[in-house]
């Protein structure tokens, strides 16, 4: 795989990351992930952003550094966007391997190379407004946007060339192979990285929507041609479609843009009676004709269920009371809505209960920071009744037709 030339002396690398190791330890990444960094060269070279030794990535990066006619011993300055090791525990090594190289990040970013990596020497801090004059008329803009991912996040732009890297921001999951650009992708294939970005969206930066949105005001103010983010494609015919799709993203638990007409059903049953009732409660949903996705837990993931709850503006909670509570896979599923800040639904919760309930009491509790709209629980014991079964196909319409208003 060869760099991939952005303008004249910009390159992009990347490593296709193919692992079963999950994406920060949690979420799967079946499509694998890239790790982008870029070259940029004026009389000086500089390094954006780096990489963990991951699946290769190293030697990736080493084959492709070559192709665009620097290695890591070359480079004069690594410039850290963000801080988290999947952009950064090369580090170490790079600096045993270049220990000329000047390591520029914003002070809170310095810090952590400080302390994190424990690099103290070389560094140089950059705020919103500095810059980096690398020679023949190539100068790199520094602007912080905290938040996007961890607080010392910053992008960086280069304003001859109206490249913007943005780190985190405007990333997706899934592998590129050997194309990177977003005109080289069919419609199918954007389909696909569209939801492999909300996927990525939902279980990574979600709960930063109010920063997002606060960095999308910012980048008003710049003439960005390229969109050069660290994970997934690059934006070079059409960046708007990433800044709007990530202004939506952000909306969606901020509430400056709708979430969308749909529900998400969540569910999860012991024994299948909370199963029988849910069948019911989606008579109620078909018979509105409100679109909706499904998932059972534990079975599929949180990192999936995550994509298609967060963009739902519906949500349906079915599952049965466990020991007094509720039923453990959906605490965790709830505990990660709490975290990732899923505000603002429409909701209804099932479920059936053994020989006492309980689960209703813990999940009112628990939904309370939540400020959802919540049609009326219905709860049975064991098998649900003919007039159970009418109230829940009742429950499902009455939260389909909240959702088309
Ligand atoms: Fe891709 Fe927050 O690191």
């Amino acid at each position: 795989m060869n760099a991939h030339e952005i303008t004249p002396g910009v390159f992009a690398i990347h490593a296709d990351i193919k692992s079963a190791a999950r994406f920060e330890g949690i979420w799967p990444i079946p499509h694998g992930v890239t790790l982008n960094s870029y070259i940029v060269k004026g009389e000086k070279t500089a390094l954006i952003d780096l990489a963990k030794d991951w699946s290769g990535s190293i030697e990736q990066y080493e084959r492709q550094l070559e192709t665009a006619g620097t290695s890591f011993e070359a480079i004069d300055y690594l410039i850290l966007n963000h801080l988290e090791p999947d952009h950064t525990a090369f580090i170490v090594e790079l600096r045993k391997r270049n220990p000329k190289a000047e390591i520029l990040s914003t002070p809170k970013g310095i810090a952590l190379v400080k302390n994190f990596f424990k690099i103290p020497e070389g560094l140089r801090e950059v705020k919103t407004g500095d810059s980096l004059d690398l020679g023949a008329g190539r100068v790199l803009e520094f602007f912080e946007t905290p938040n996007i991912h961890w607080p010392e996040t910053m992008m960086t732009y280069d304003r001859a060339g109206g490249t913007l890297f943005s780190c985190d921001a405007f990333g997706s999951y899934g592998t590129l192979g050997d194309r990177v650009f977003d005109d080289e992708f069919t419609a199918e294939e954007h389909a696909f990285y569209e939801h492999e970005s909300l996927r990525y969206y939902s279980n990574i930066v979600s709960s930063f929507s109010a920063f997002v949105t606060k960095a999308l005001d910012k980048l008003k103010a710049l003439e960005v041609k390229t969109v050069a983010p660290s994970h997934g494609i690059i934006w070079r015919k059409n960046p708007k479609t990433i800044c709007d799709r990530y202004a939506k993203y952000a909306g969606y638990n901020t509430g400056t843009a709708p979430c969308e007409k749909e529900i998400c059903i969540i569910w999860g049953s012991m024994y299948g009676y909370t199963k029988a009732g849910l069948e019911a409660v989606i008579a109620g949903i078909e018979a509105e004709k409100v679109p909706y996705t499904i998932h059972q837990v534990p079975d599929t993931d949180a990192s999936f269920v995550l994509a298609d709850a967060y963009k739902a503006a519906g949500l349906v909670i079915a599952m049965p009371t466990y020991e007094y509570k509720m039923f453990p896979p959906m605490a965790h599923i709830l505990d990660l809505f709490e975290r990732k800040h899923f505000t603002g639904k429409k909701a209804l919760r099932i479920g059936s209960w053994g020989w006492v309930g309980g689960a209703k009491k813990e999940y009112e509790e628990r939904i309370a920071a939540f400020k959802w709209t919540s049609v009326e629980s219905v709860e049975w014991q064991g098998v649900a009744s003919e007039a159970d079964l009418a109230l829940l196909k009742e429950r499902g319409r009455e939260l389909a037709k909240l959702v088309k208003e």
